[in-house]
């Protein structure tokens, strides 16, 4: 996919990671257009240049309305994204028909290449760190599931029809805008008693927390250097951070020094996957590593979202 004086359609881009690729590809010279229904986003994350179609994109309709022969390329960002949905099943459904129907509208558009971003909750409670040919691949959540199901229809529109597809498996991704995820969910425990600190588990989860930017820069350097039918990278830090470490950043970024309350169990919610690290191996072959380690993605994460959520 060209990066560069191209036509994108960003699915999601009104959301967390879409608004800032919208950014970084209107900074490239592209024209984007965003897709998005404000479910869990609003217009402000929408910059003025980029041209906005707001609706659903389970509507076949519409995504056939927004994805005709000027778009140069898709990535698609839009999903339901919970581990802990309150509604499983819609979940599963709207996740699978927005992929199949953006799939459905580029063939016939005569659109052939798409980056989509996947996660790490394809490889359930995986042995780490985990590599992409990692296998029997069995999710432990229906958001997982749902993107595992996404990425076989991707590799099915890849090997017959044509098509280009970079999938991008992530770890967790922090940065400016972040929200419903532990350090905003901790800045507002914390604003509202920074006596006491609750921590959903026993605090010893850990995972791979990669900074915004370096996702971004991920994905421009994998897009520029594959193009493989279907091409396939885990993105991620060799580092981890556990959830008493977060803790332990936040508060200290705000200056507080709390006692820890725990609700117990090693996952902080069903479907919680307690453990992740990813293998970046096939990314660092292709000549890219993080800048950012997973404790200082949160730090500075954490600096940002306090200034933010005054
Ligand atoms: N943030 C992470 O740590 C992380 C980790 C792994 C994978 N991902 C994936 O990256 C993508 C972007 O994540 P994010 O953190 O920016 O999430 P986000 O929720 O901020 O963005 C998703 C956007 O999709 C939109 N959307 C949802 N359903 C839609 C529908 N039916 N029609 C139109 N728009 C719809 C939402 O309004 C939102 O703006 C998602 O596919 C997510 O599963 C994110």
């Amino acid at each position: 996919m060209e990066l560069t004086d191209s036509r994108i359609l960003v699915t999601g881009g009104a959301g967390f990671i879409g608004s800032h690729l919208t950014d970084r590809l209107l900074t490239e010279g592209n024209e984007v257009v965003i897709v998005d229904n404000f479910t869990n986003s609003d217009a402000s994350g929408v910059p003025d240049e980029a041209e906005l179609i707001e609706g659903d994109l389970t509507d076949s309709d519409l995504v056939s309305e927004a994805i005709d022969g000027d778009i140069d390329g898709v990535f698609h960002l839009a999903a339901r994204k919970a581990v802990n949905d309150e509604n499983p099943r819609q979940q599963f459904e709207a996740n699978s028909a927005m992929t199949y129907n953006v799939l459905e509208a580029m063939d016939e558009a005569g659109v052939s290449e798409i980056a989509f971003t996947s996660s790490s909750t394809v490889y359930g409670e995986a042995p780490r760190p985990t590599p992409e040919d990692y296998a029997p691949l069995e999710p432990i959540s229906v958001y997982g599931a749902s993107k595992l199901a996404d990425e076989s229809l991707l590799s099915t529109y890849a090997h017959t029809h044509g098509m280009t597809v970079w999938n991008f498996r992530f770890a967790n991704i922090v940065g400016s805008g972040l929200r419903g995820a532990v350090i905003p969910d901790f800045i507002e425990k914390l604003r509202n008693d920074p006596e006491t600190l609750t921590i959903l588990g026993d605090g010893l989860q850990e995972k791979s927390y990669m900074y915004l930017e370096d996702c971004l820069d991920a994905m421009f350097h994998v897009i520029e250097r594959t193009d493989r039918p279907m091409n396939t990278f885990n993105l991620g830090t060799r580092t981890t951070t556990s959830v008493n470490r977060i803790a332990d950043i936040v508060s200290d970024e705000l200056g507080f020094d709390p006692e820890y309350e725990y609700t117990g169990g090693e996952r902080g919610w069903t479907g919680d996957v307690p453990k992740m690290r990813l293998s970046i191996e096939k990314l660092s072959g292709l000549g890219w590593d993080p800048e950012y380690e997973s404790d200082q993605a949160v730090r500075e994460t954490a600096r940002e979202l306090r200034e933010e959520m005054e």
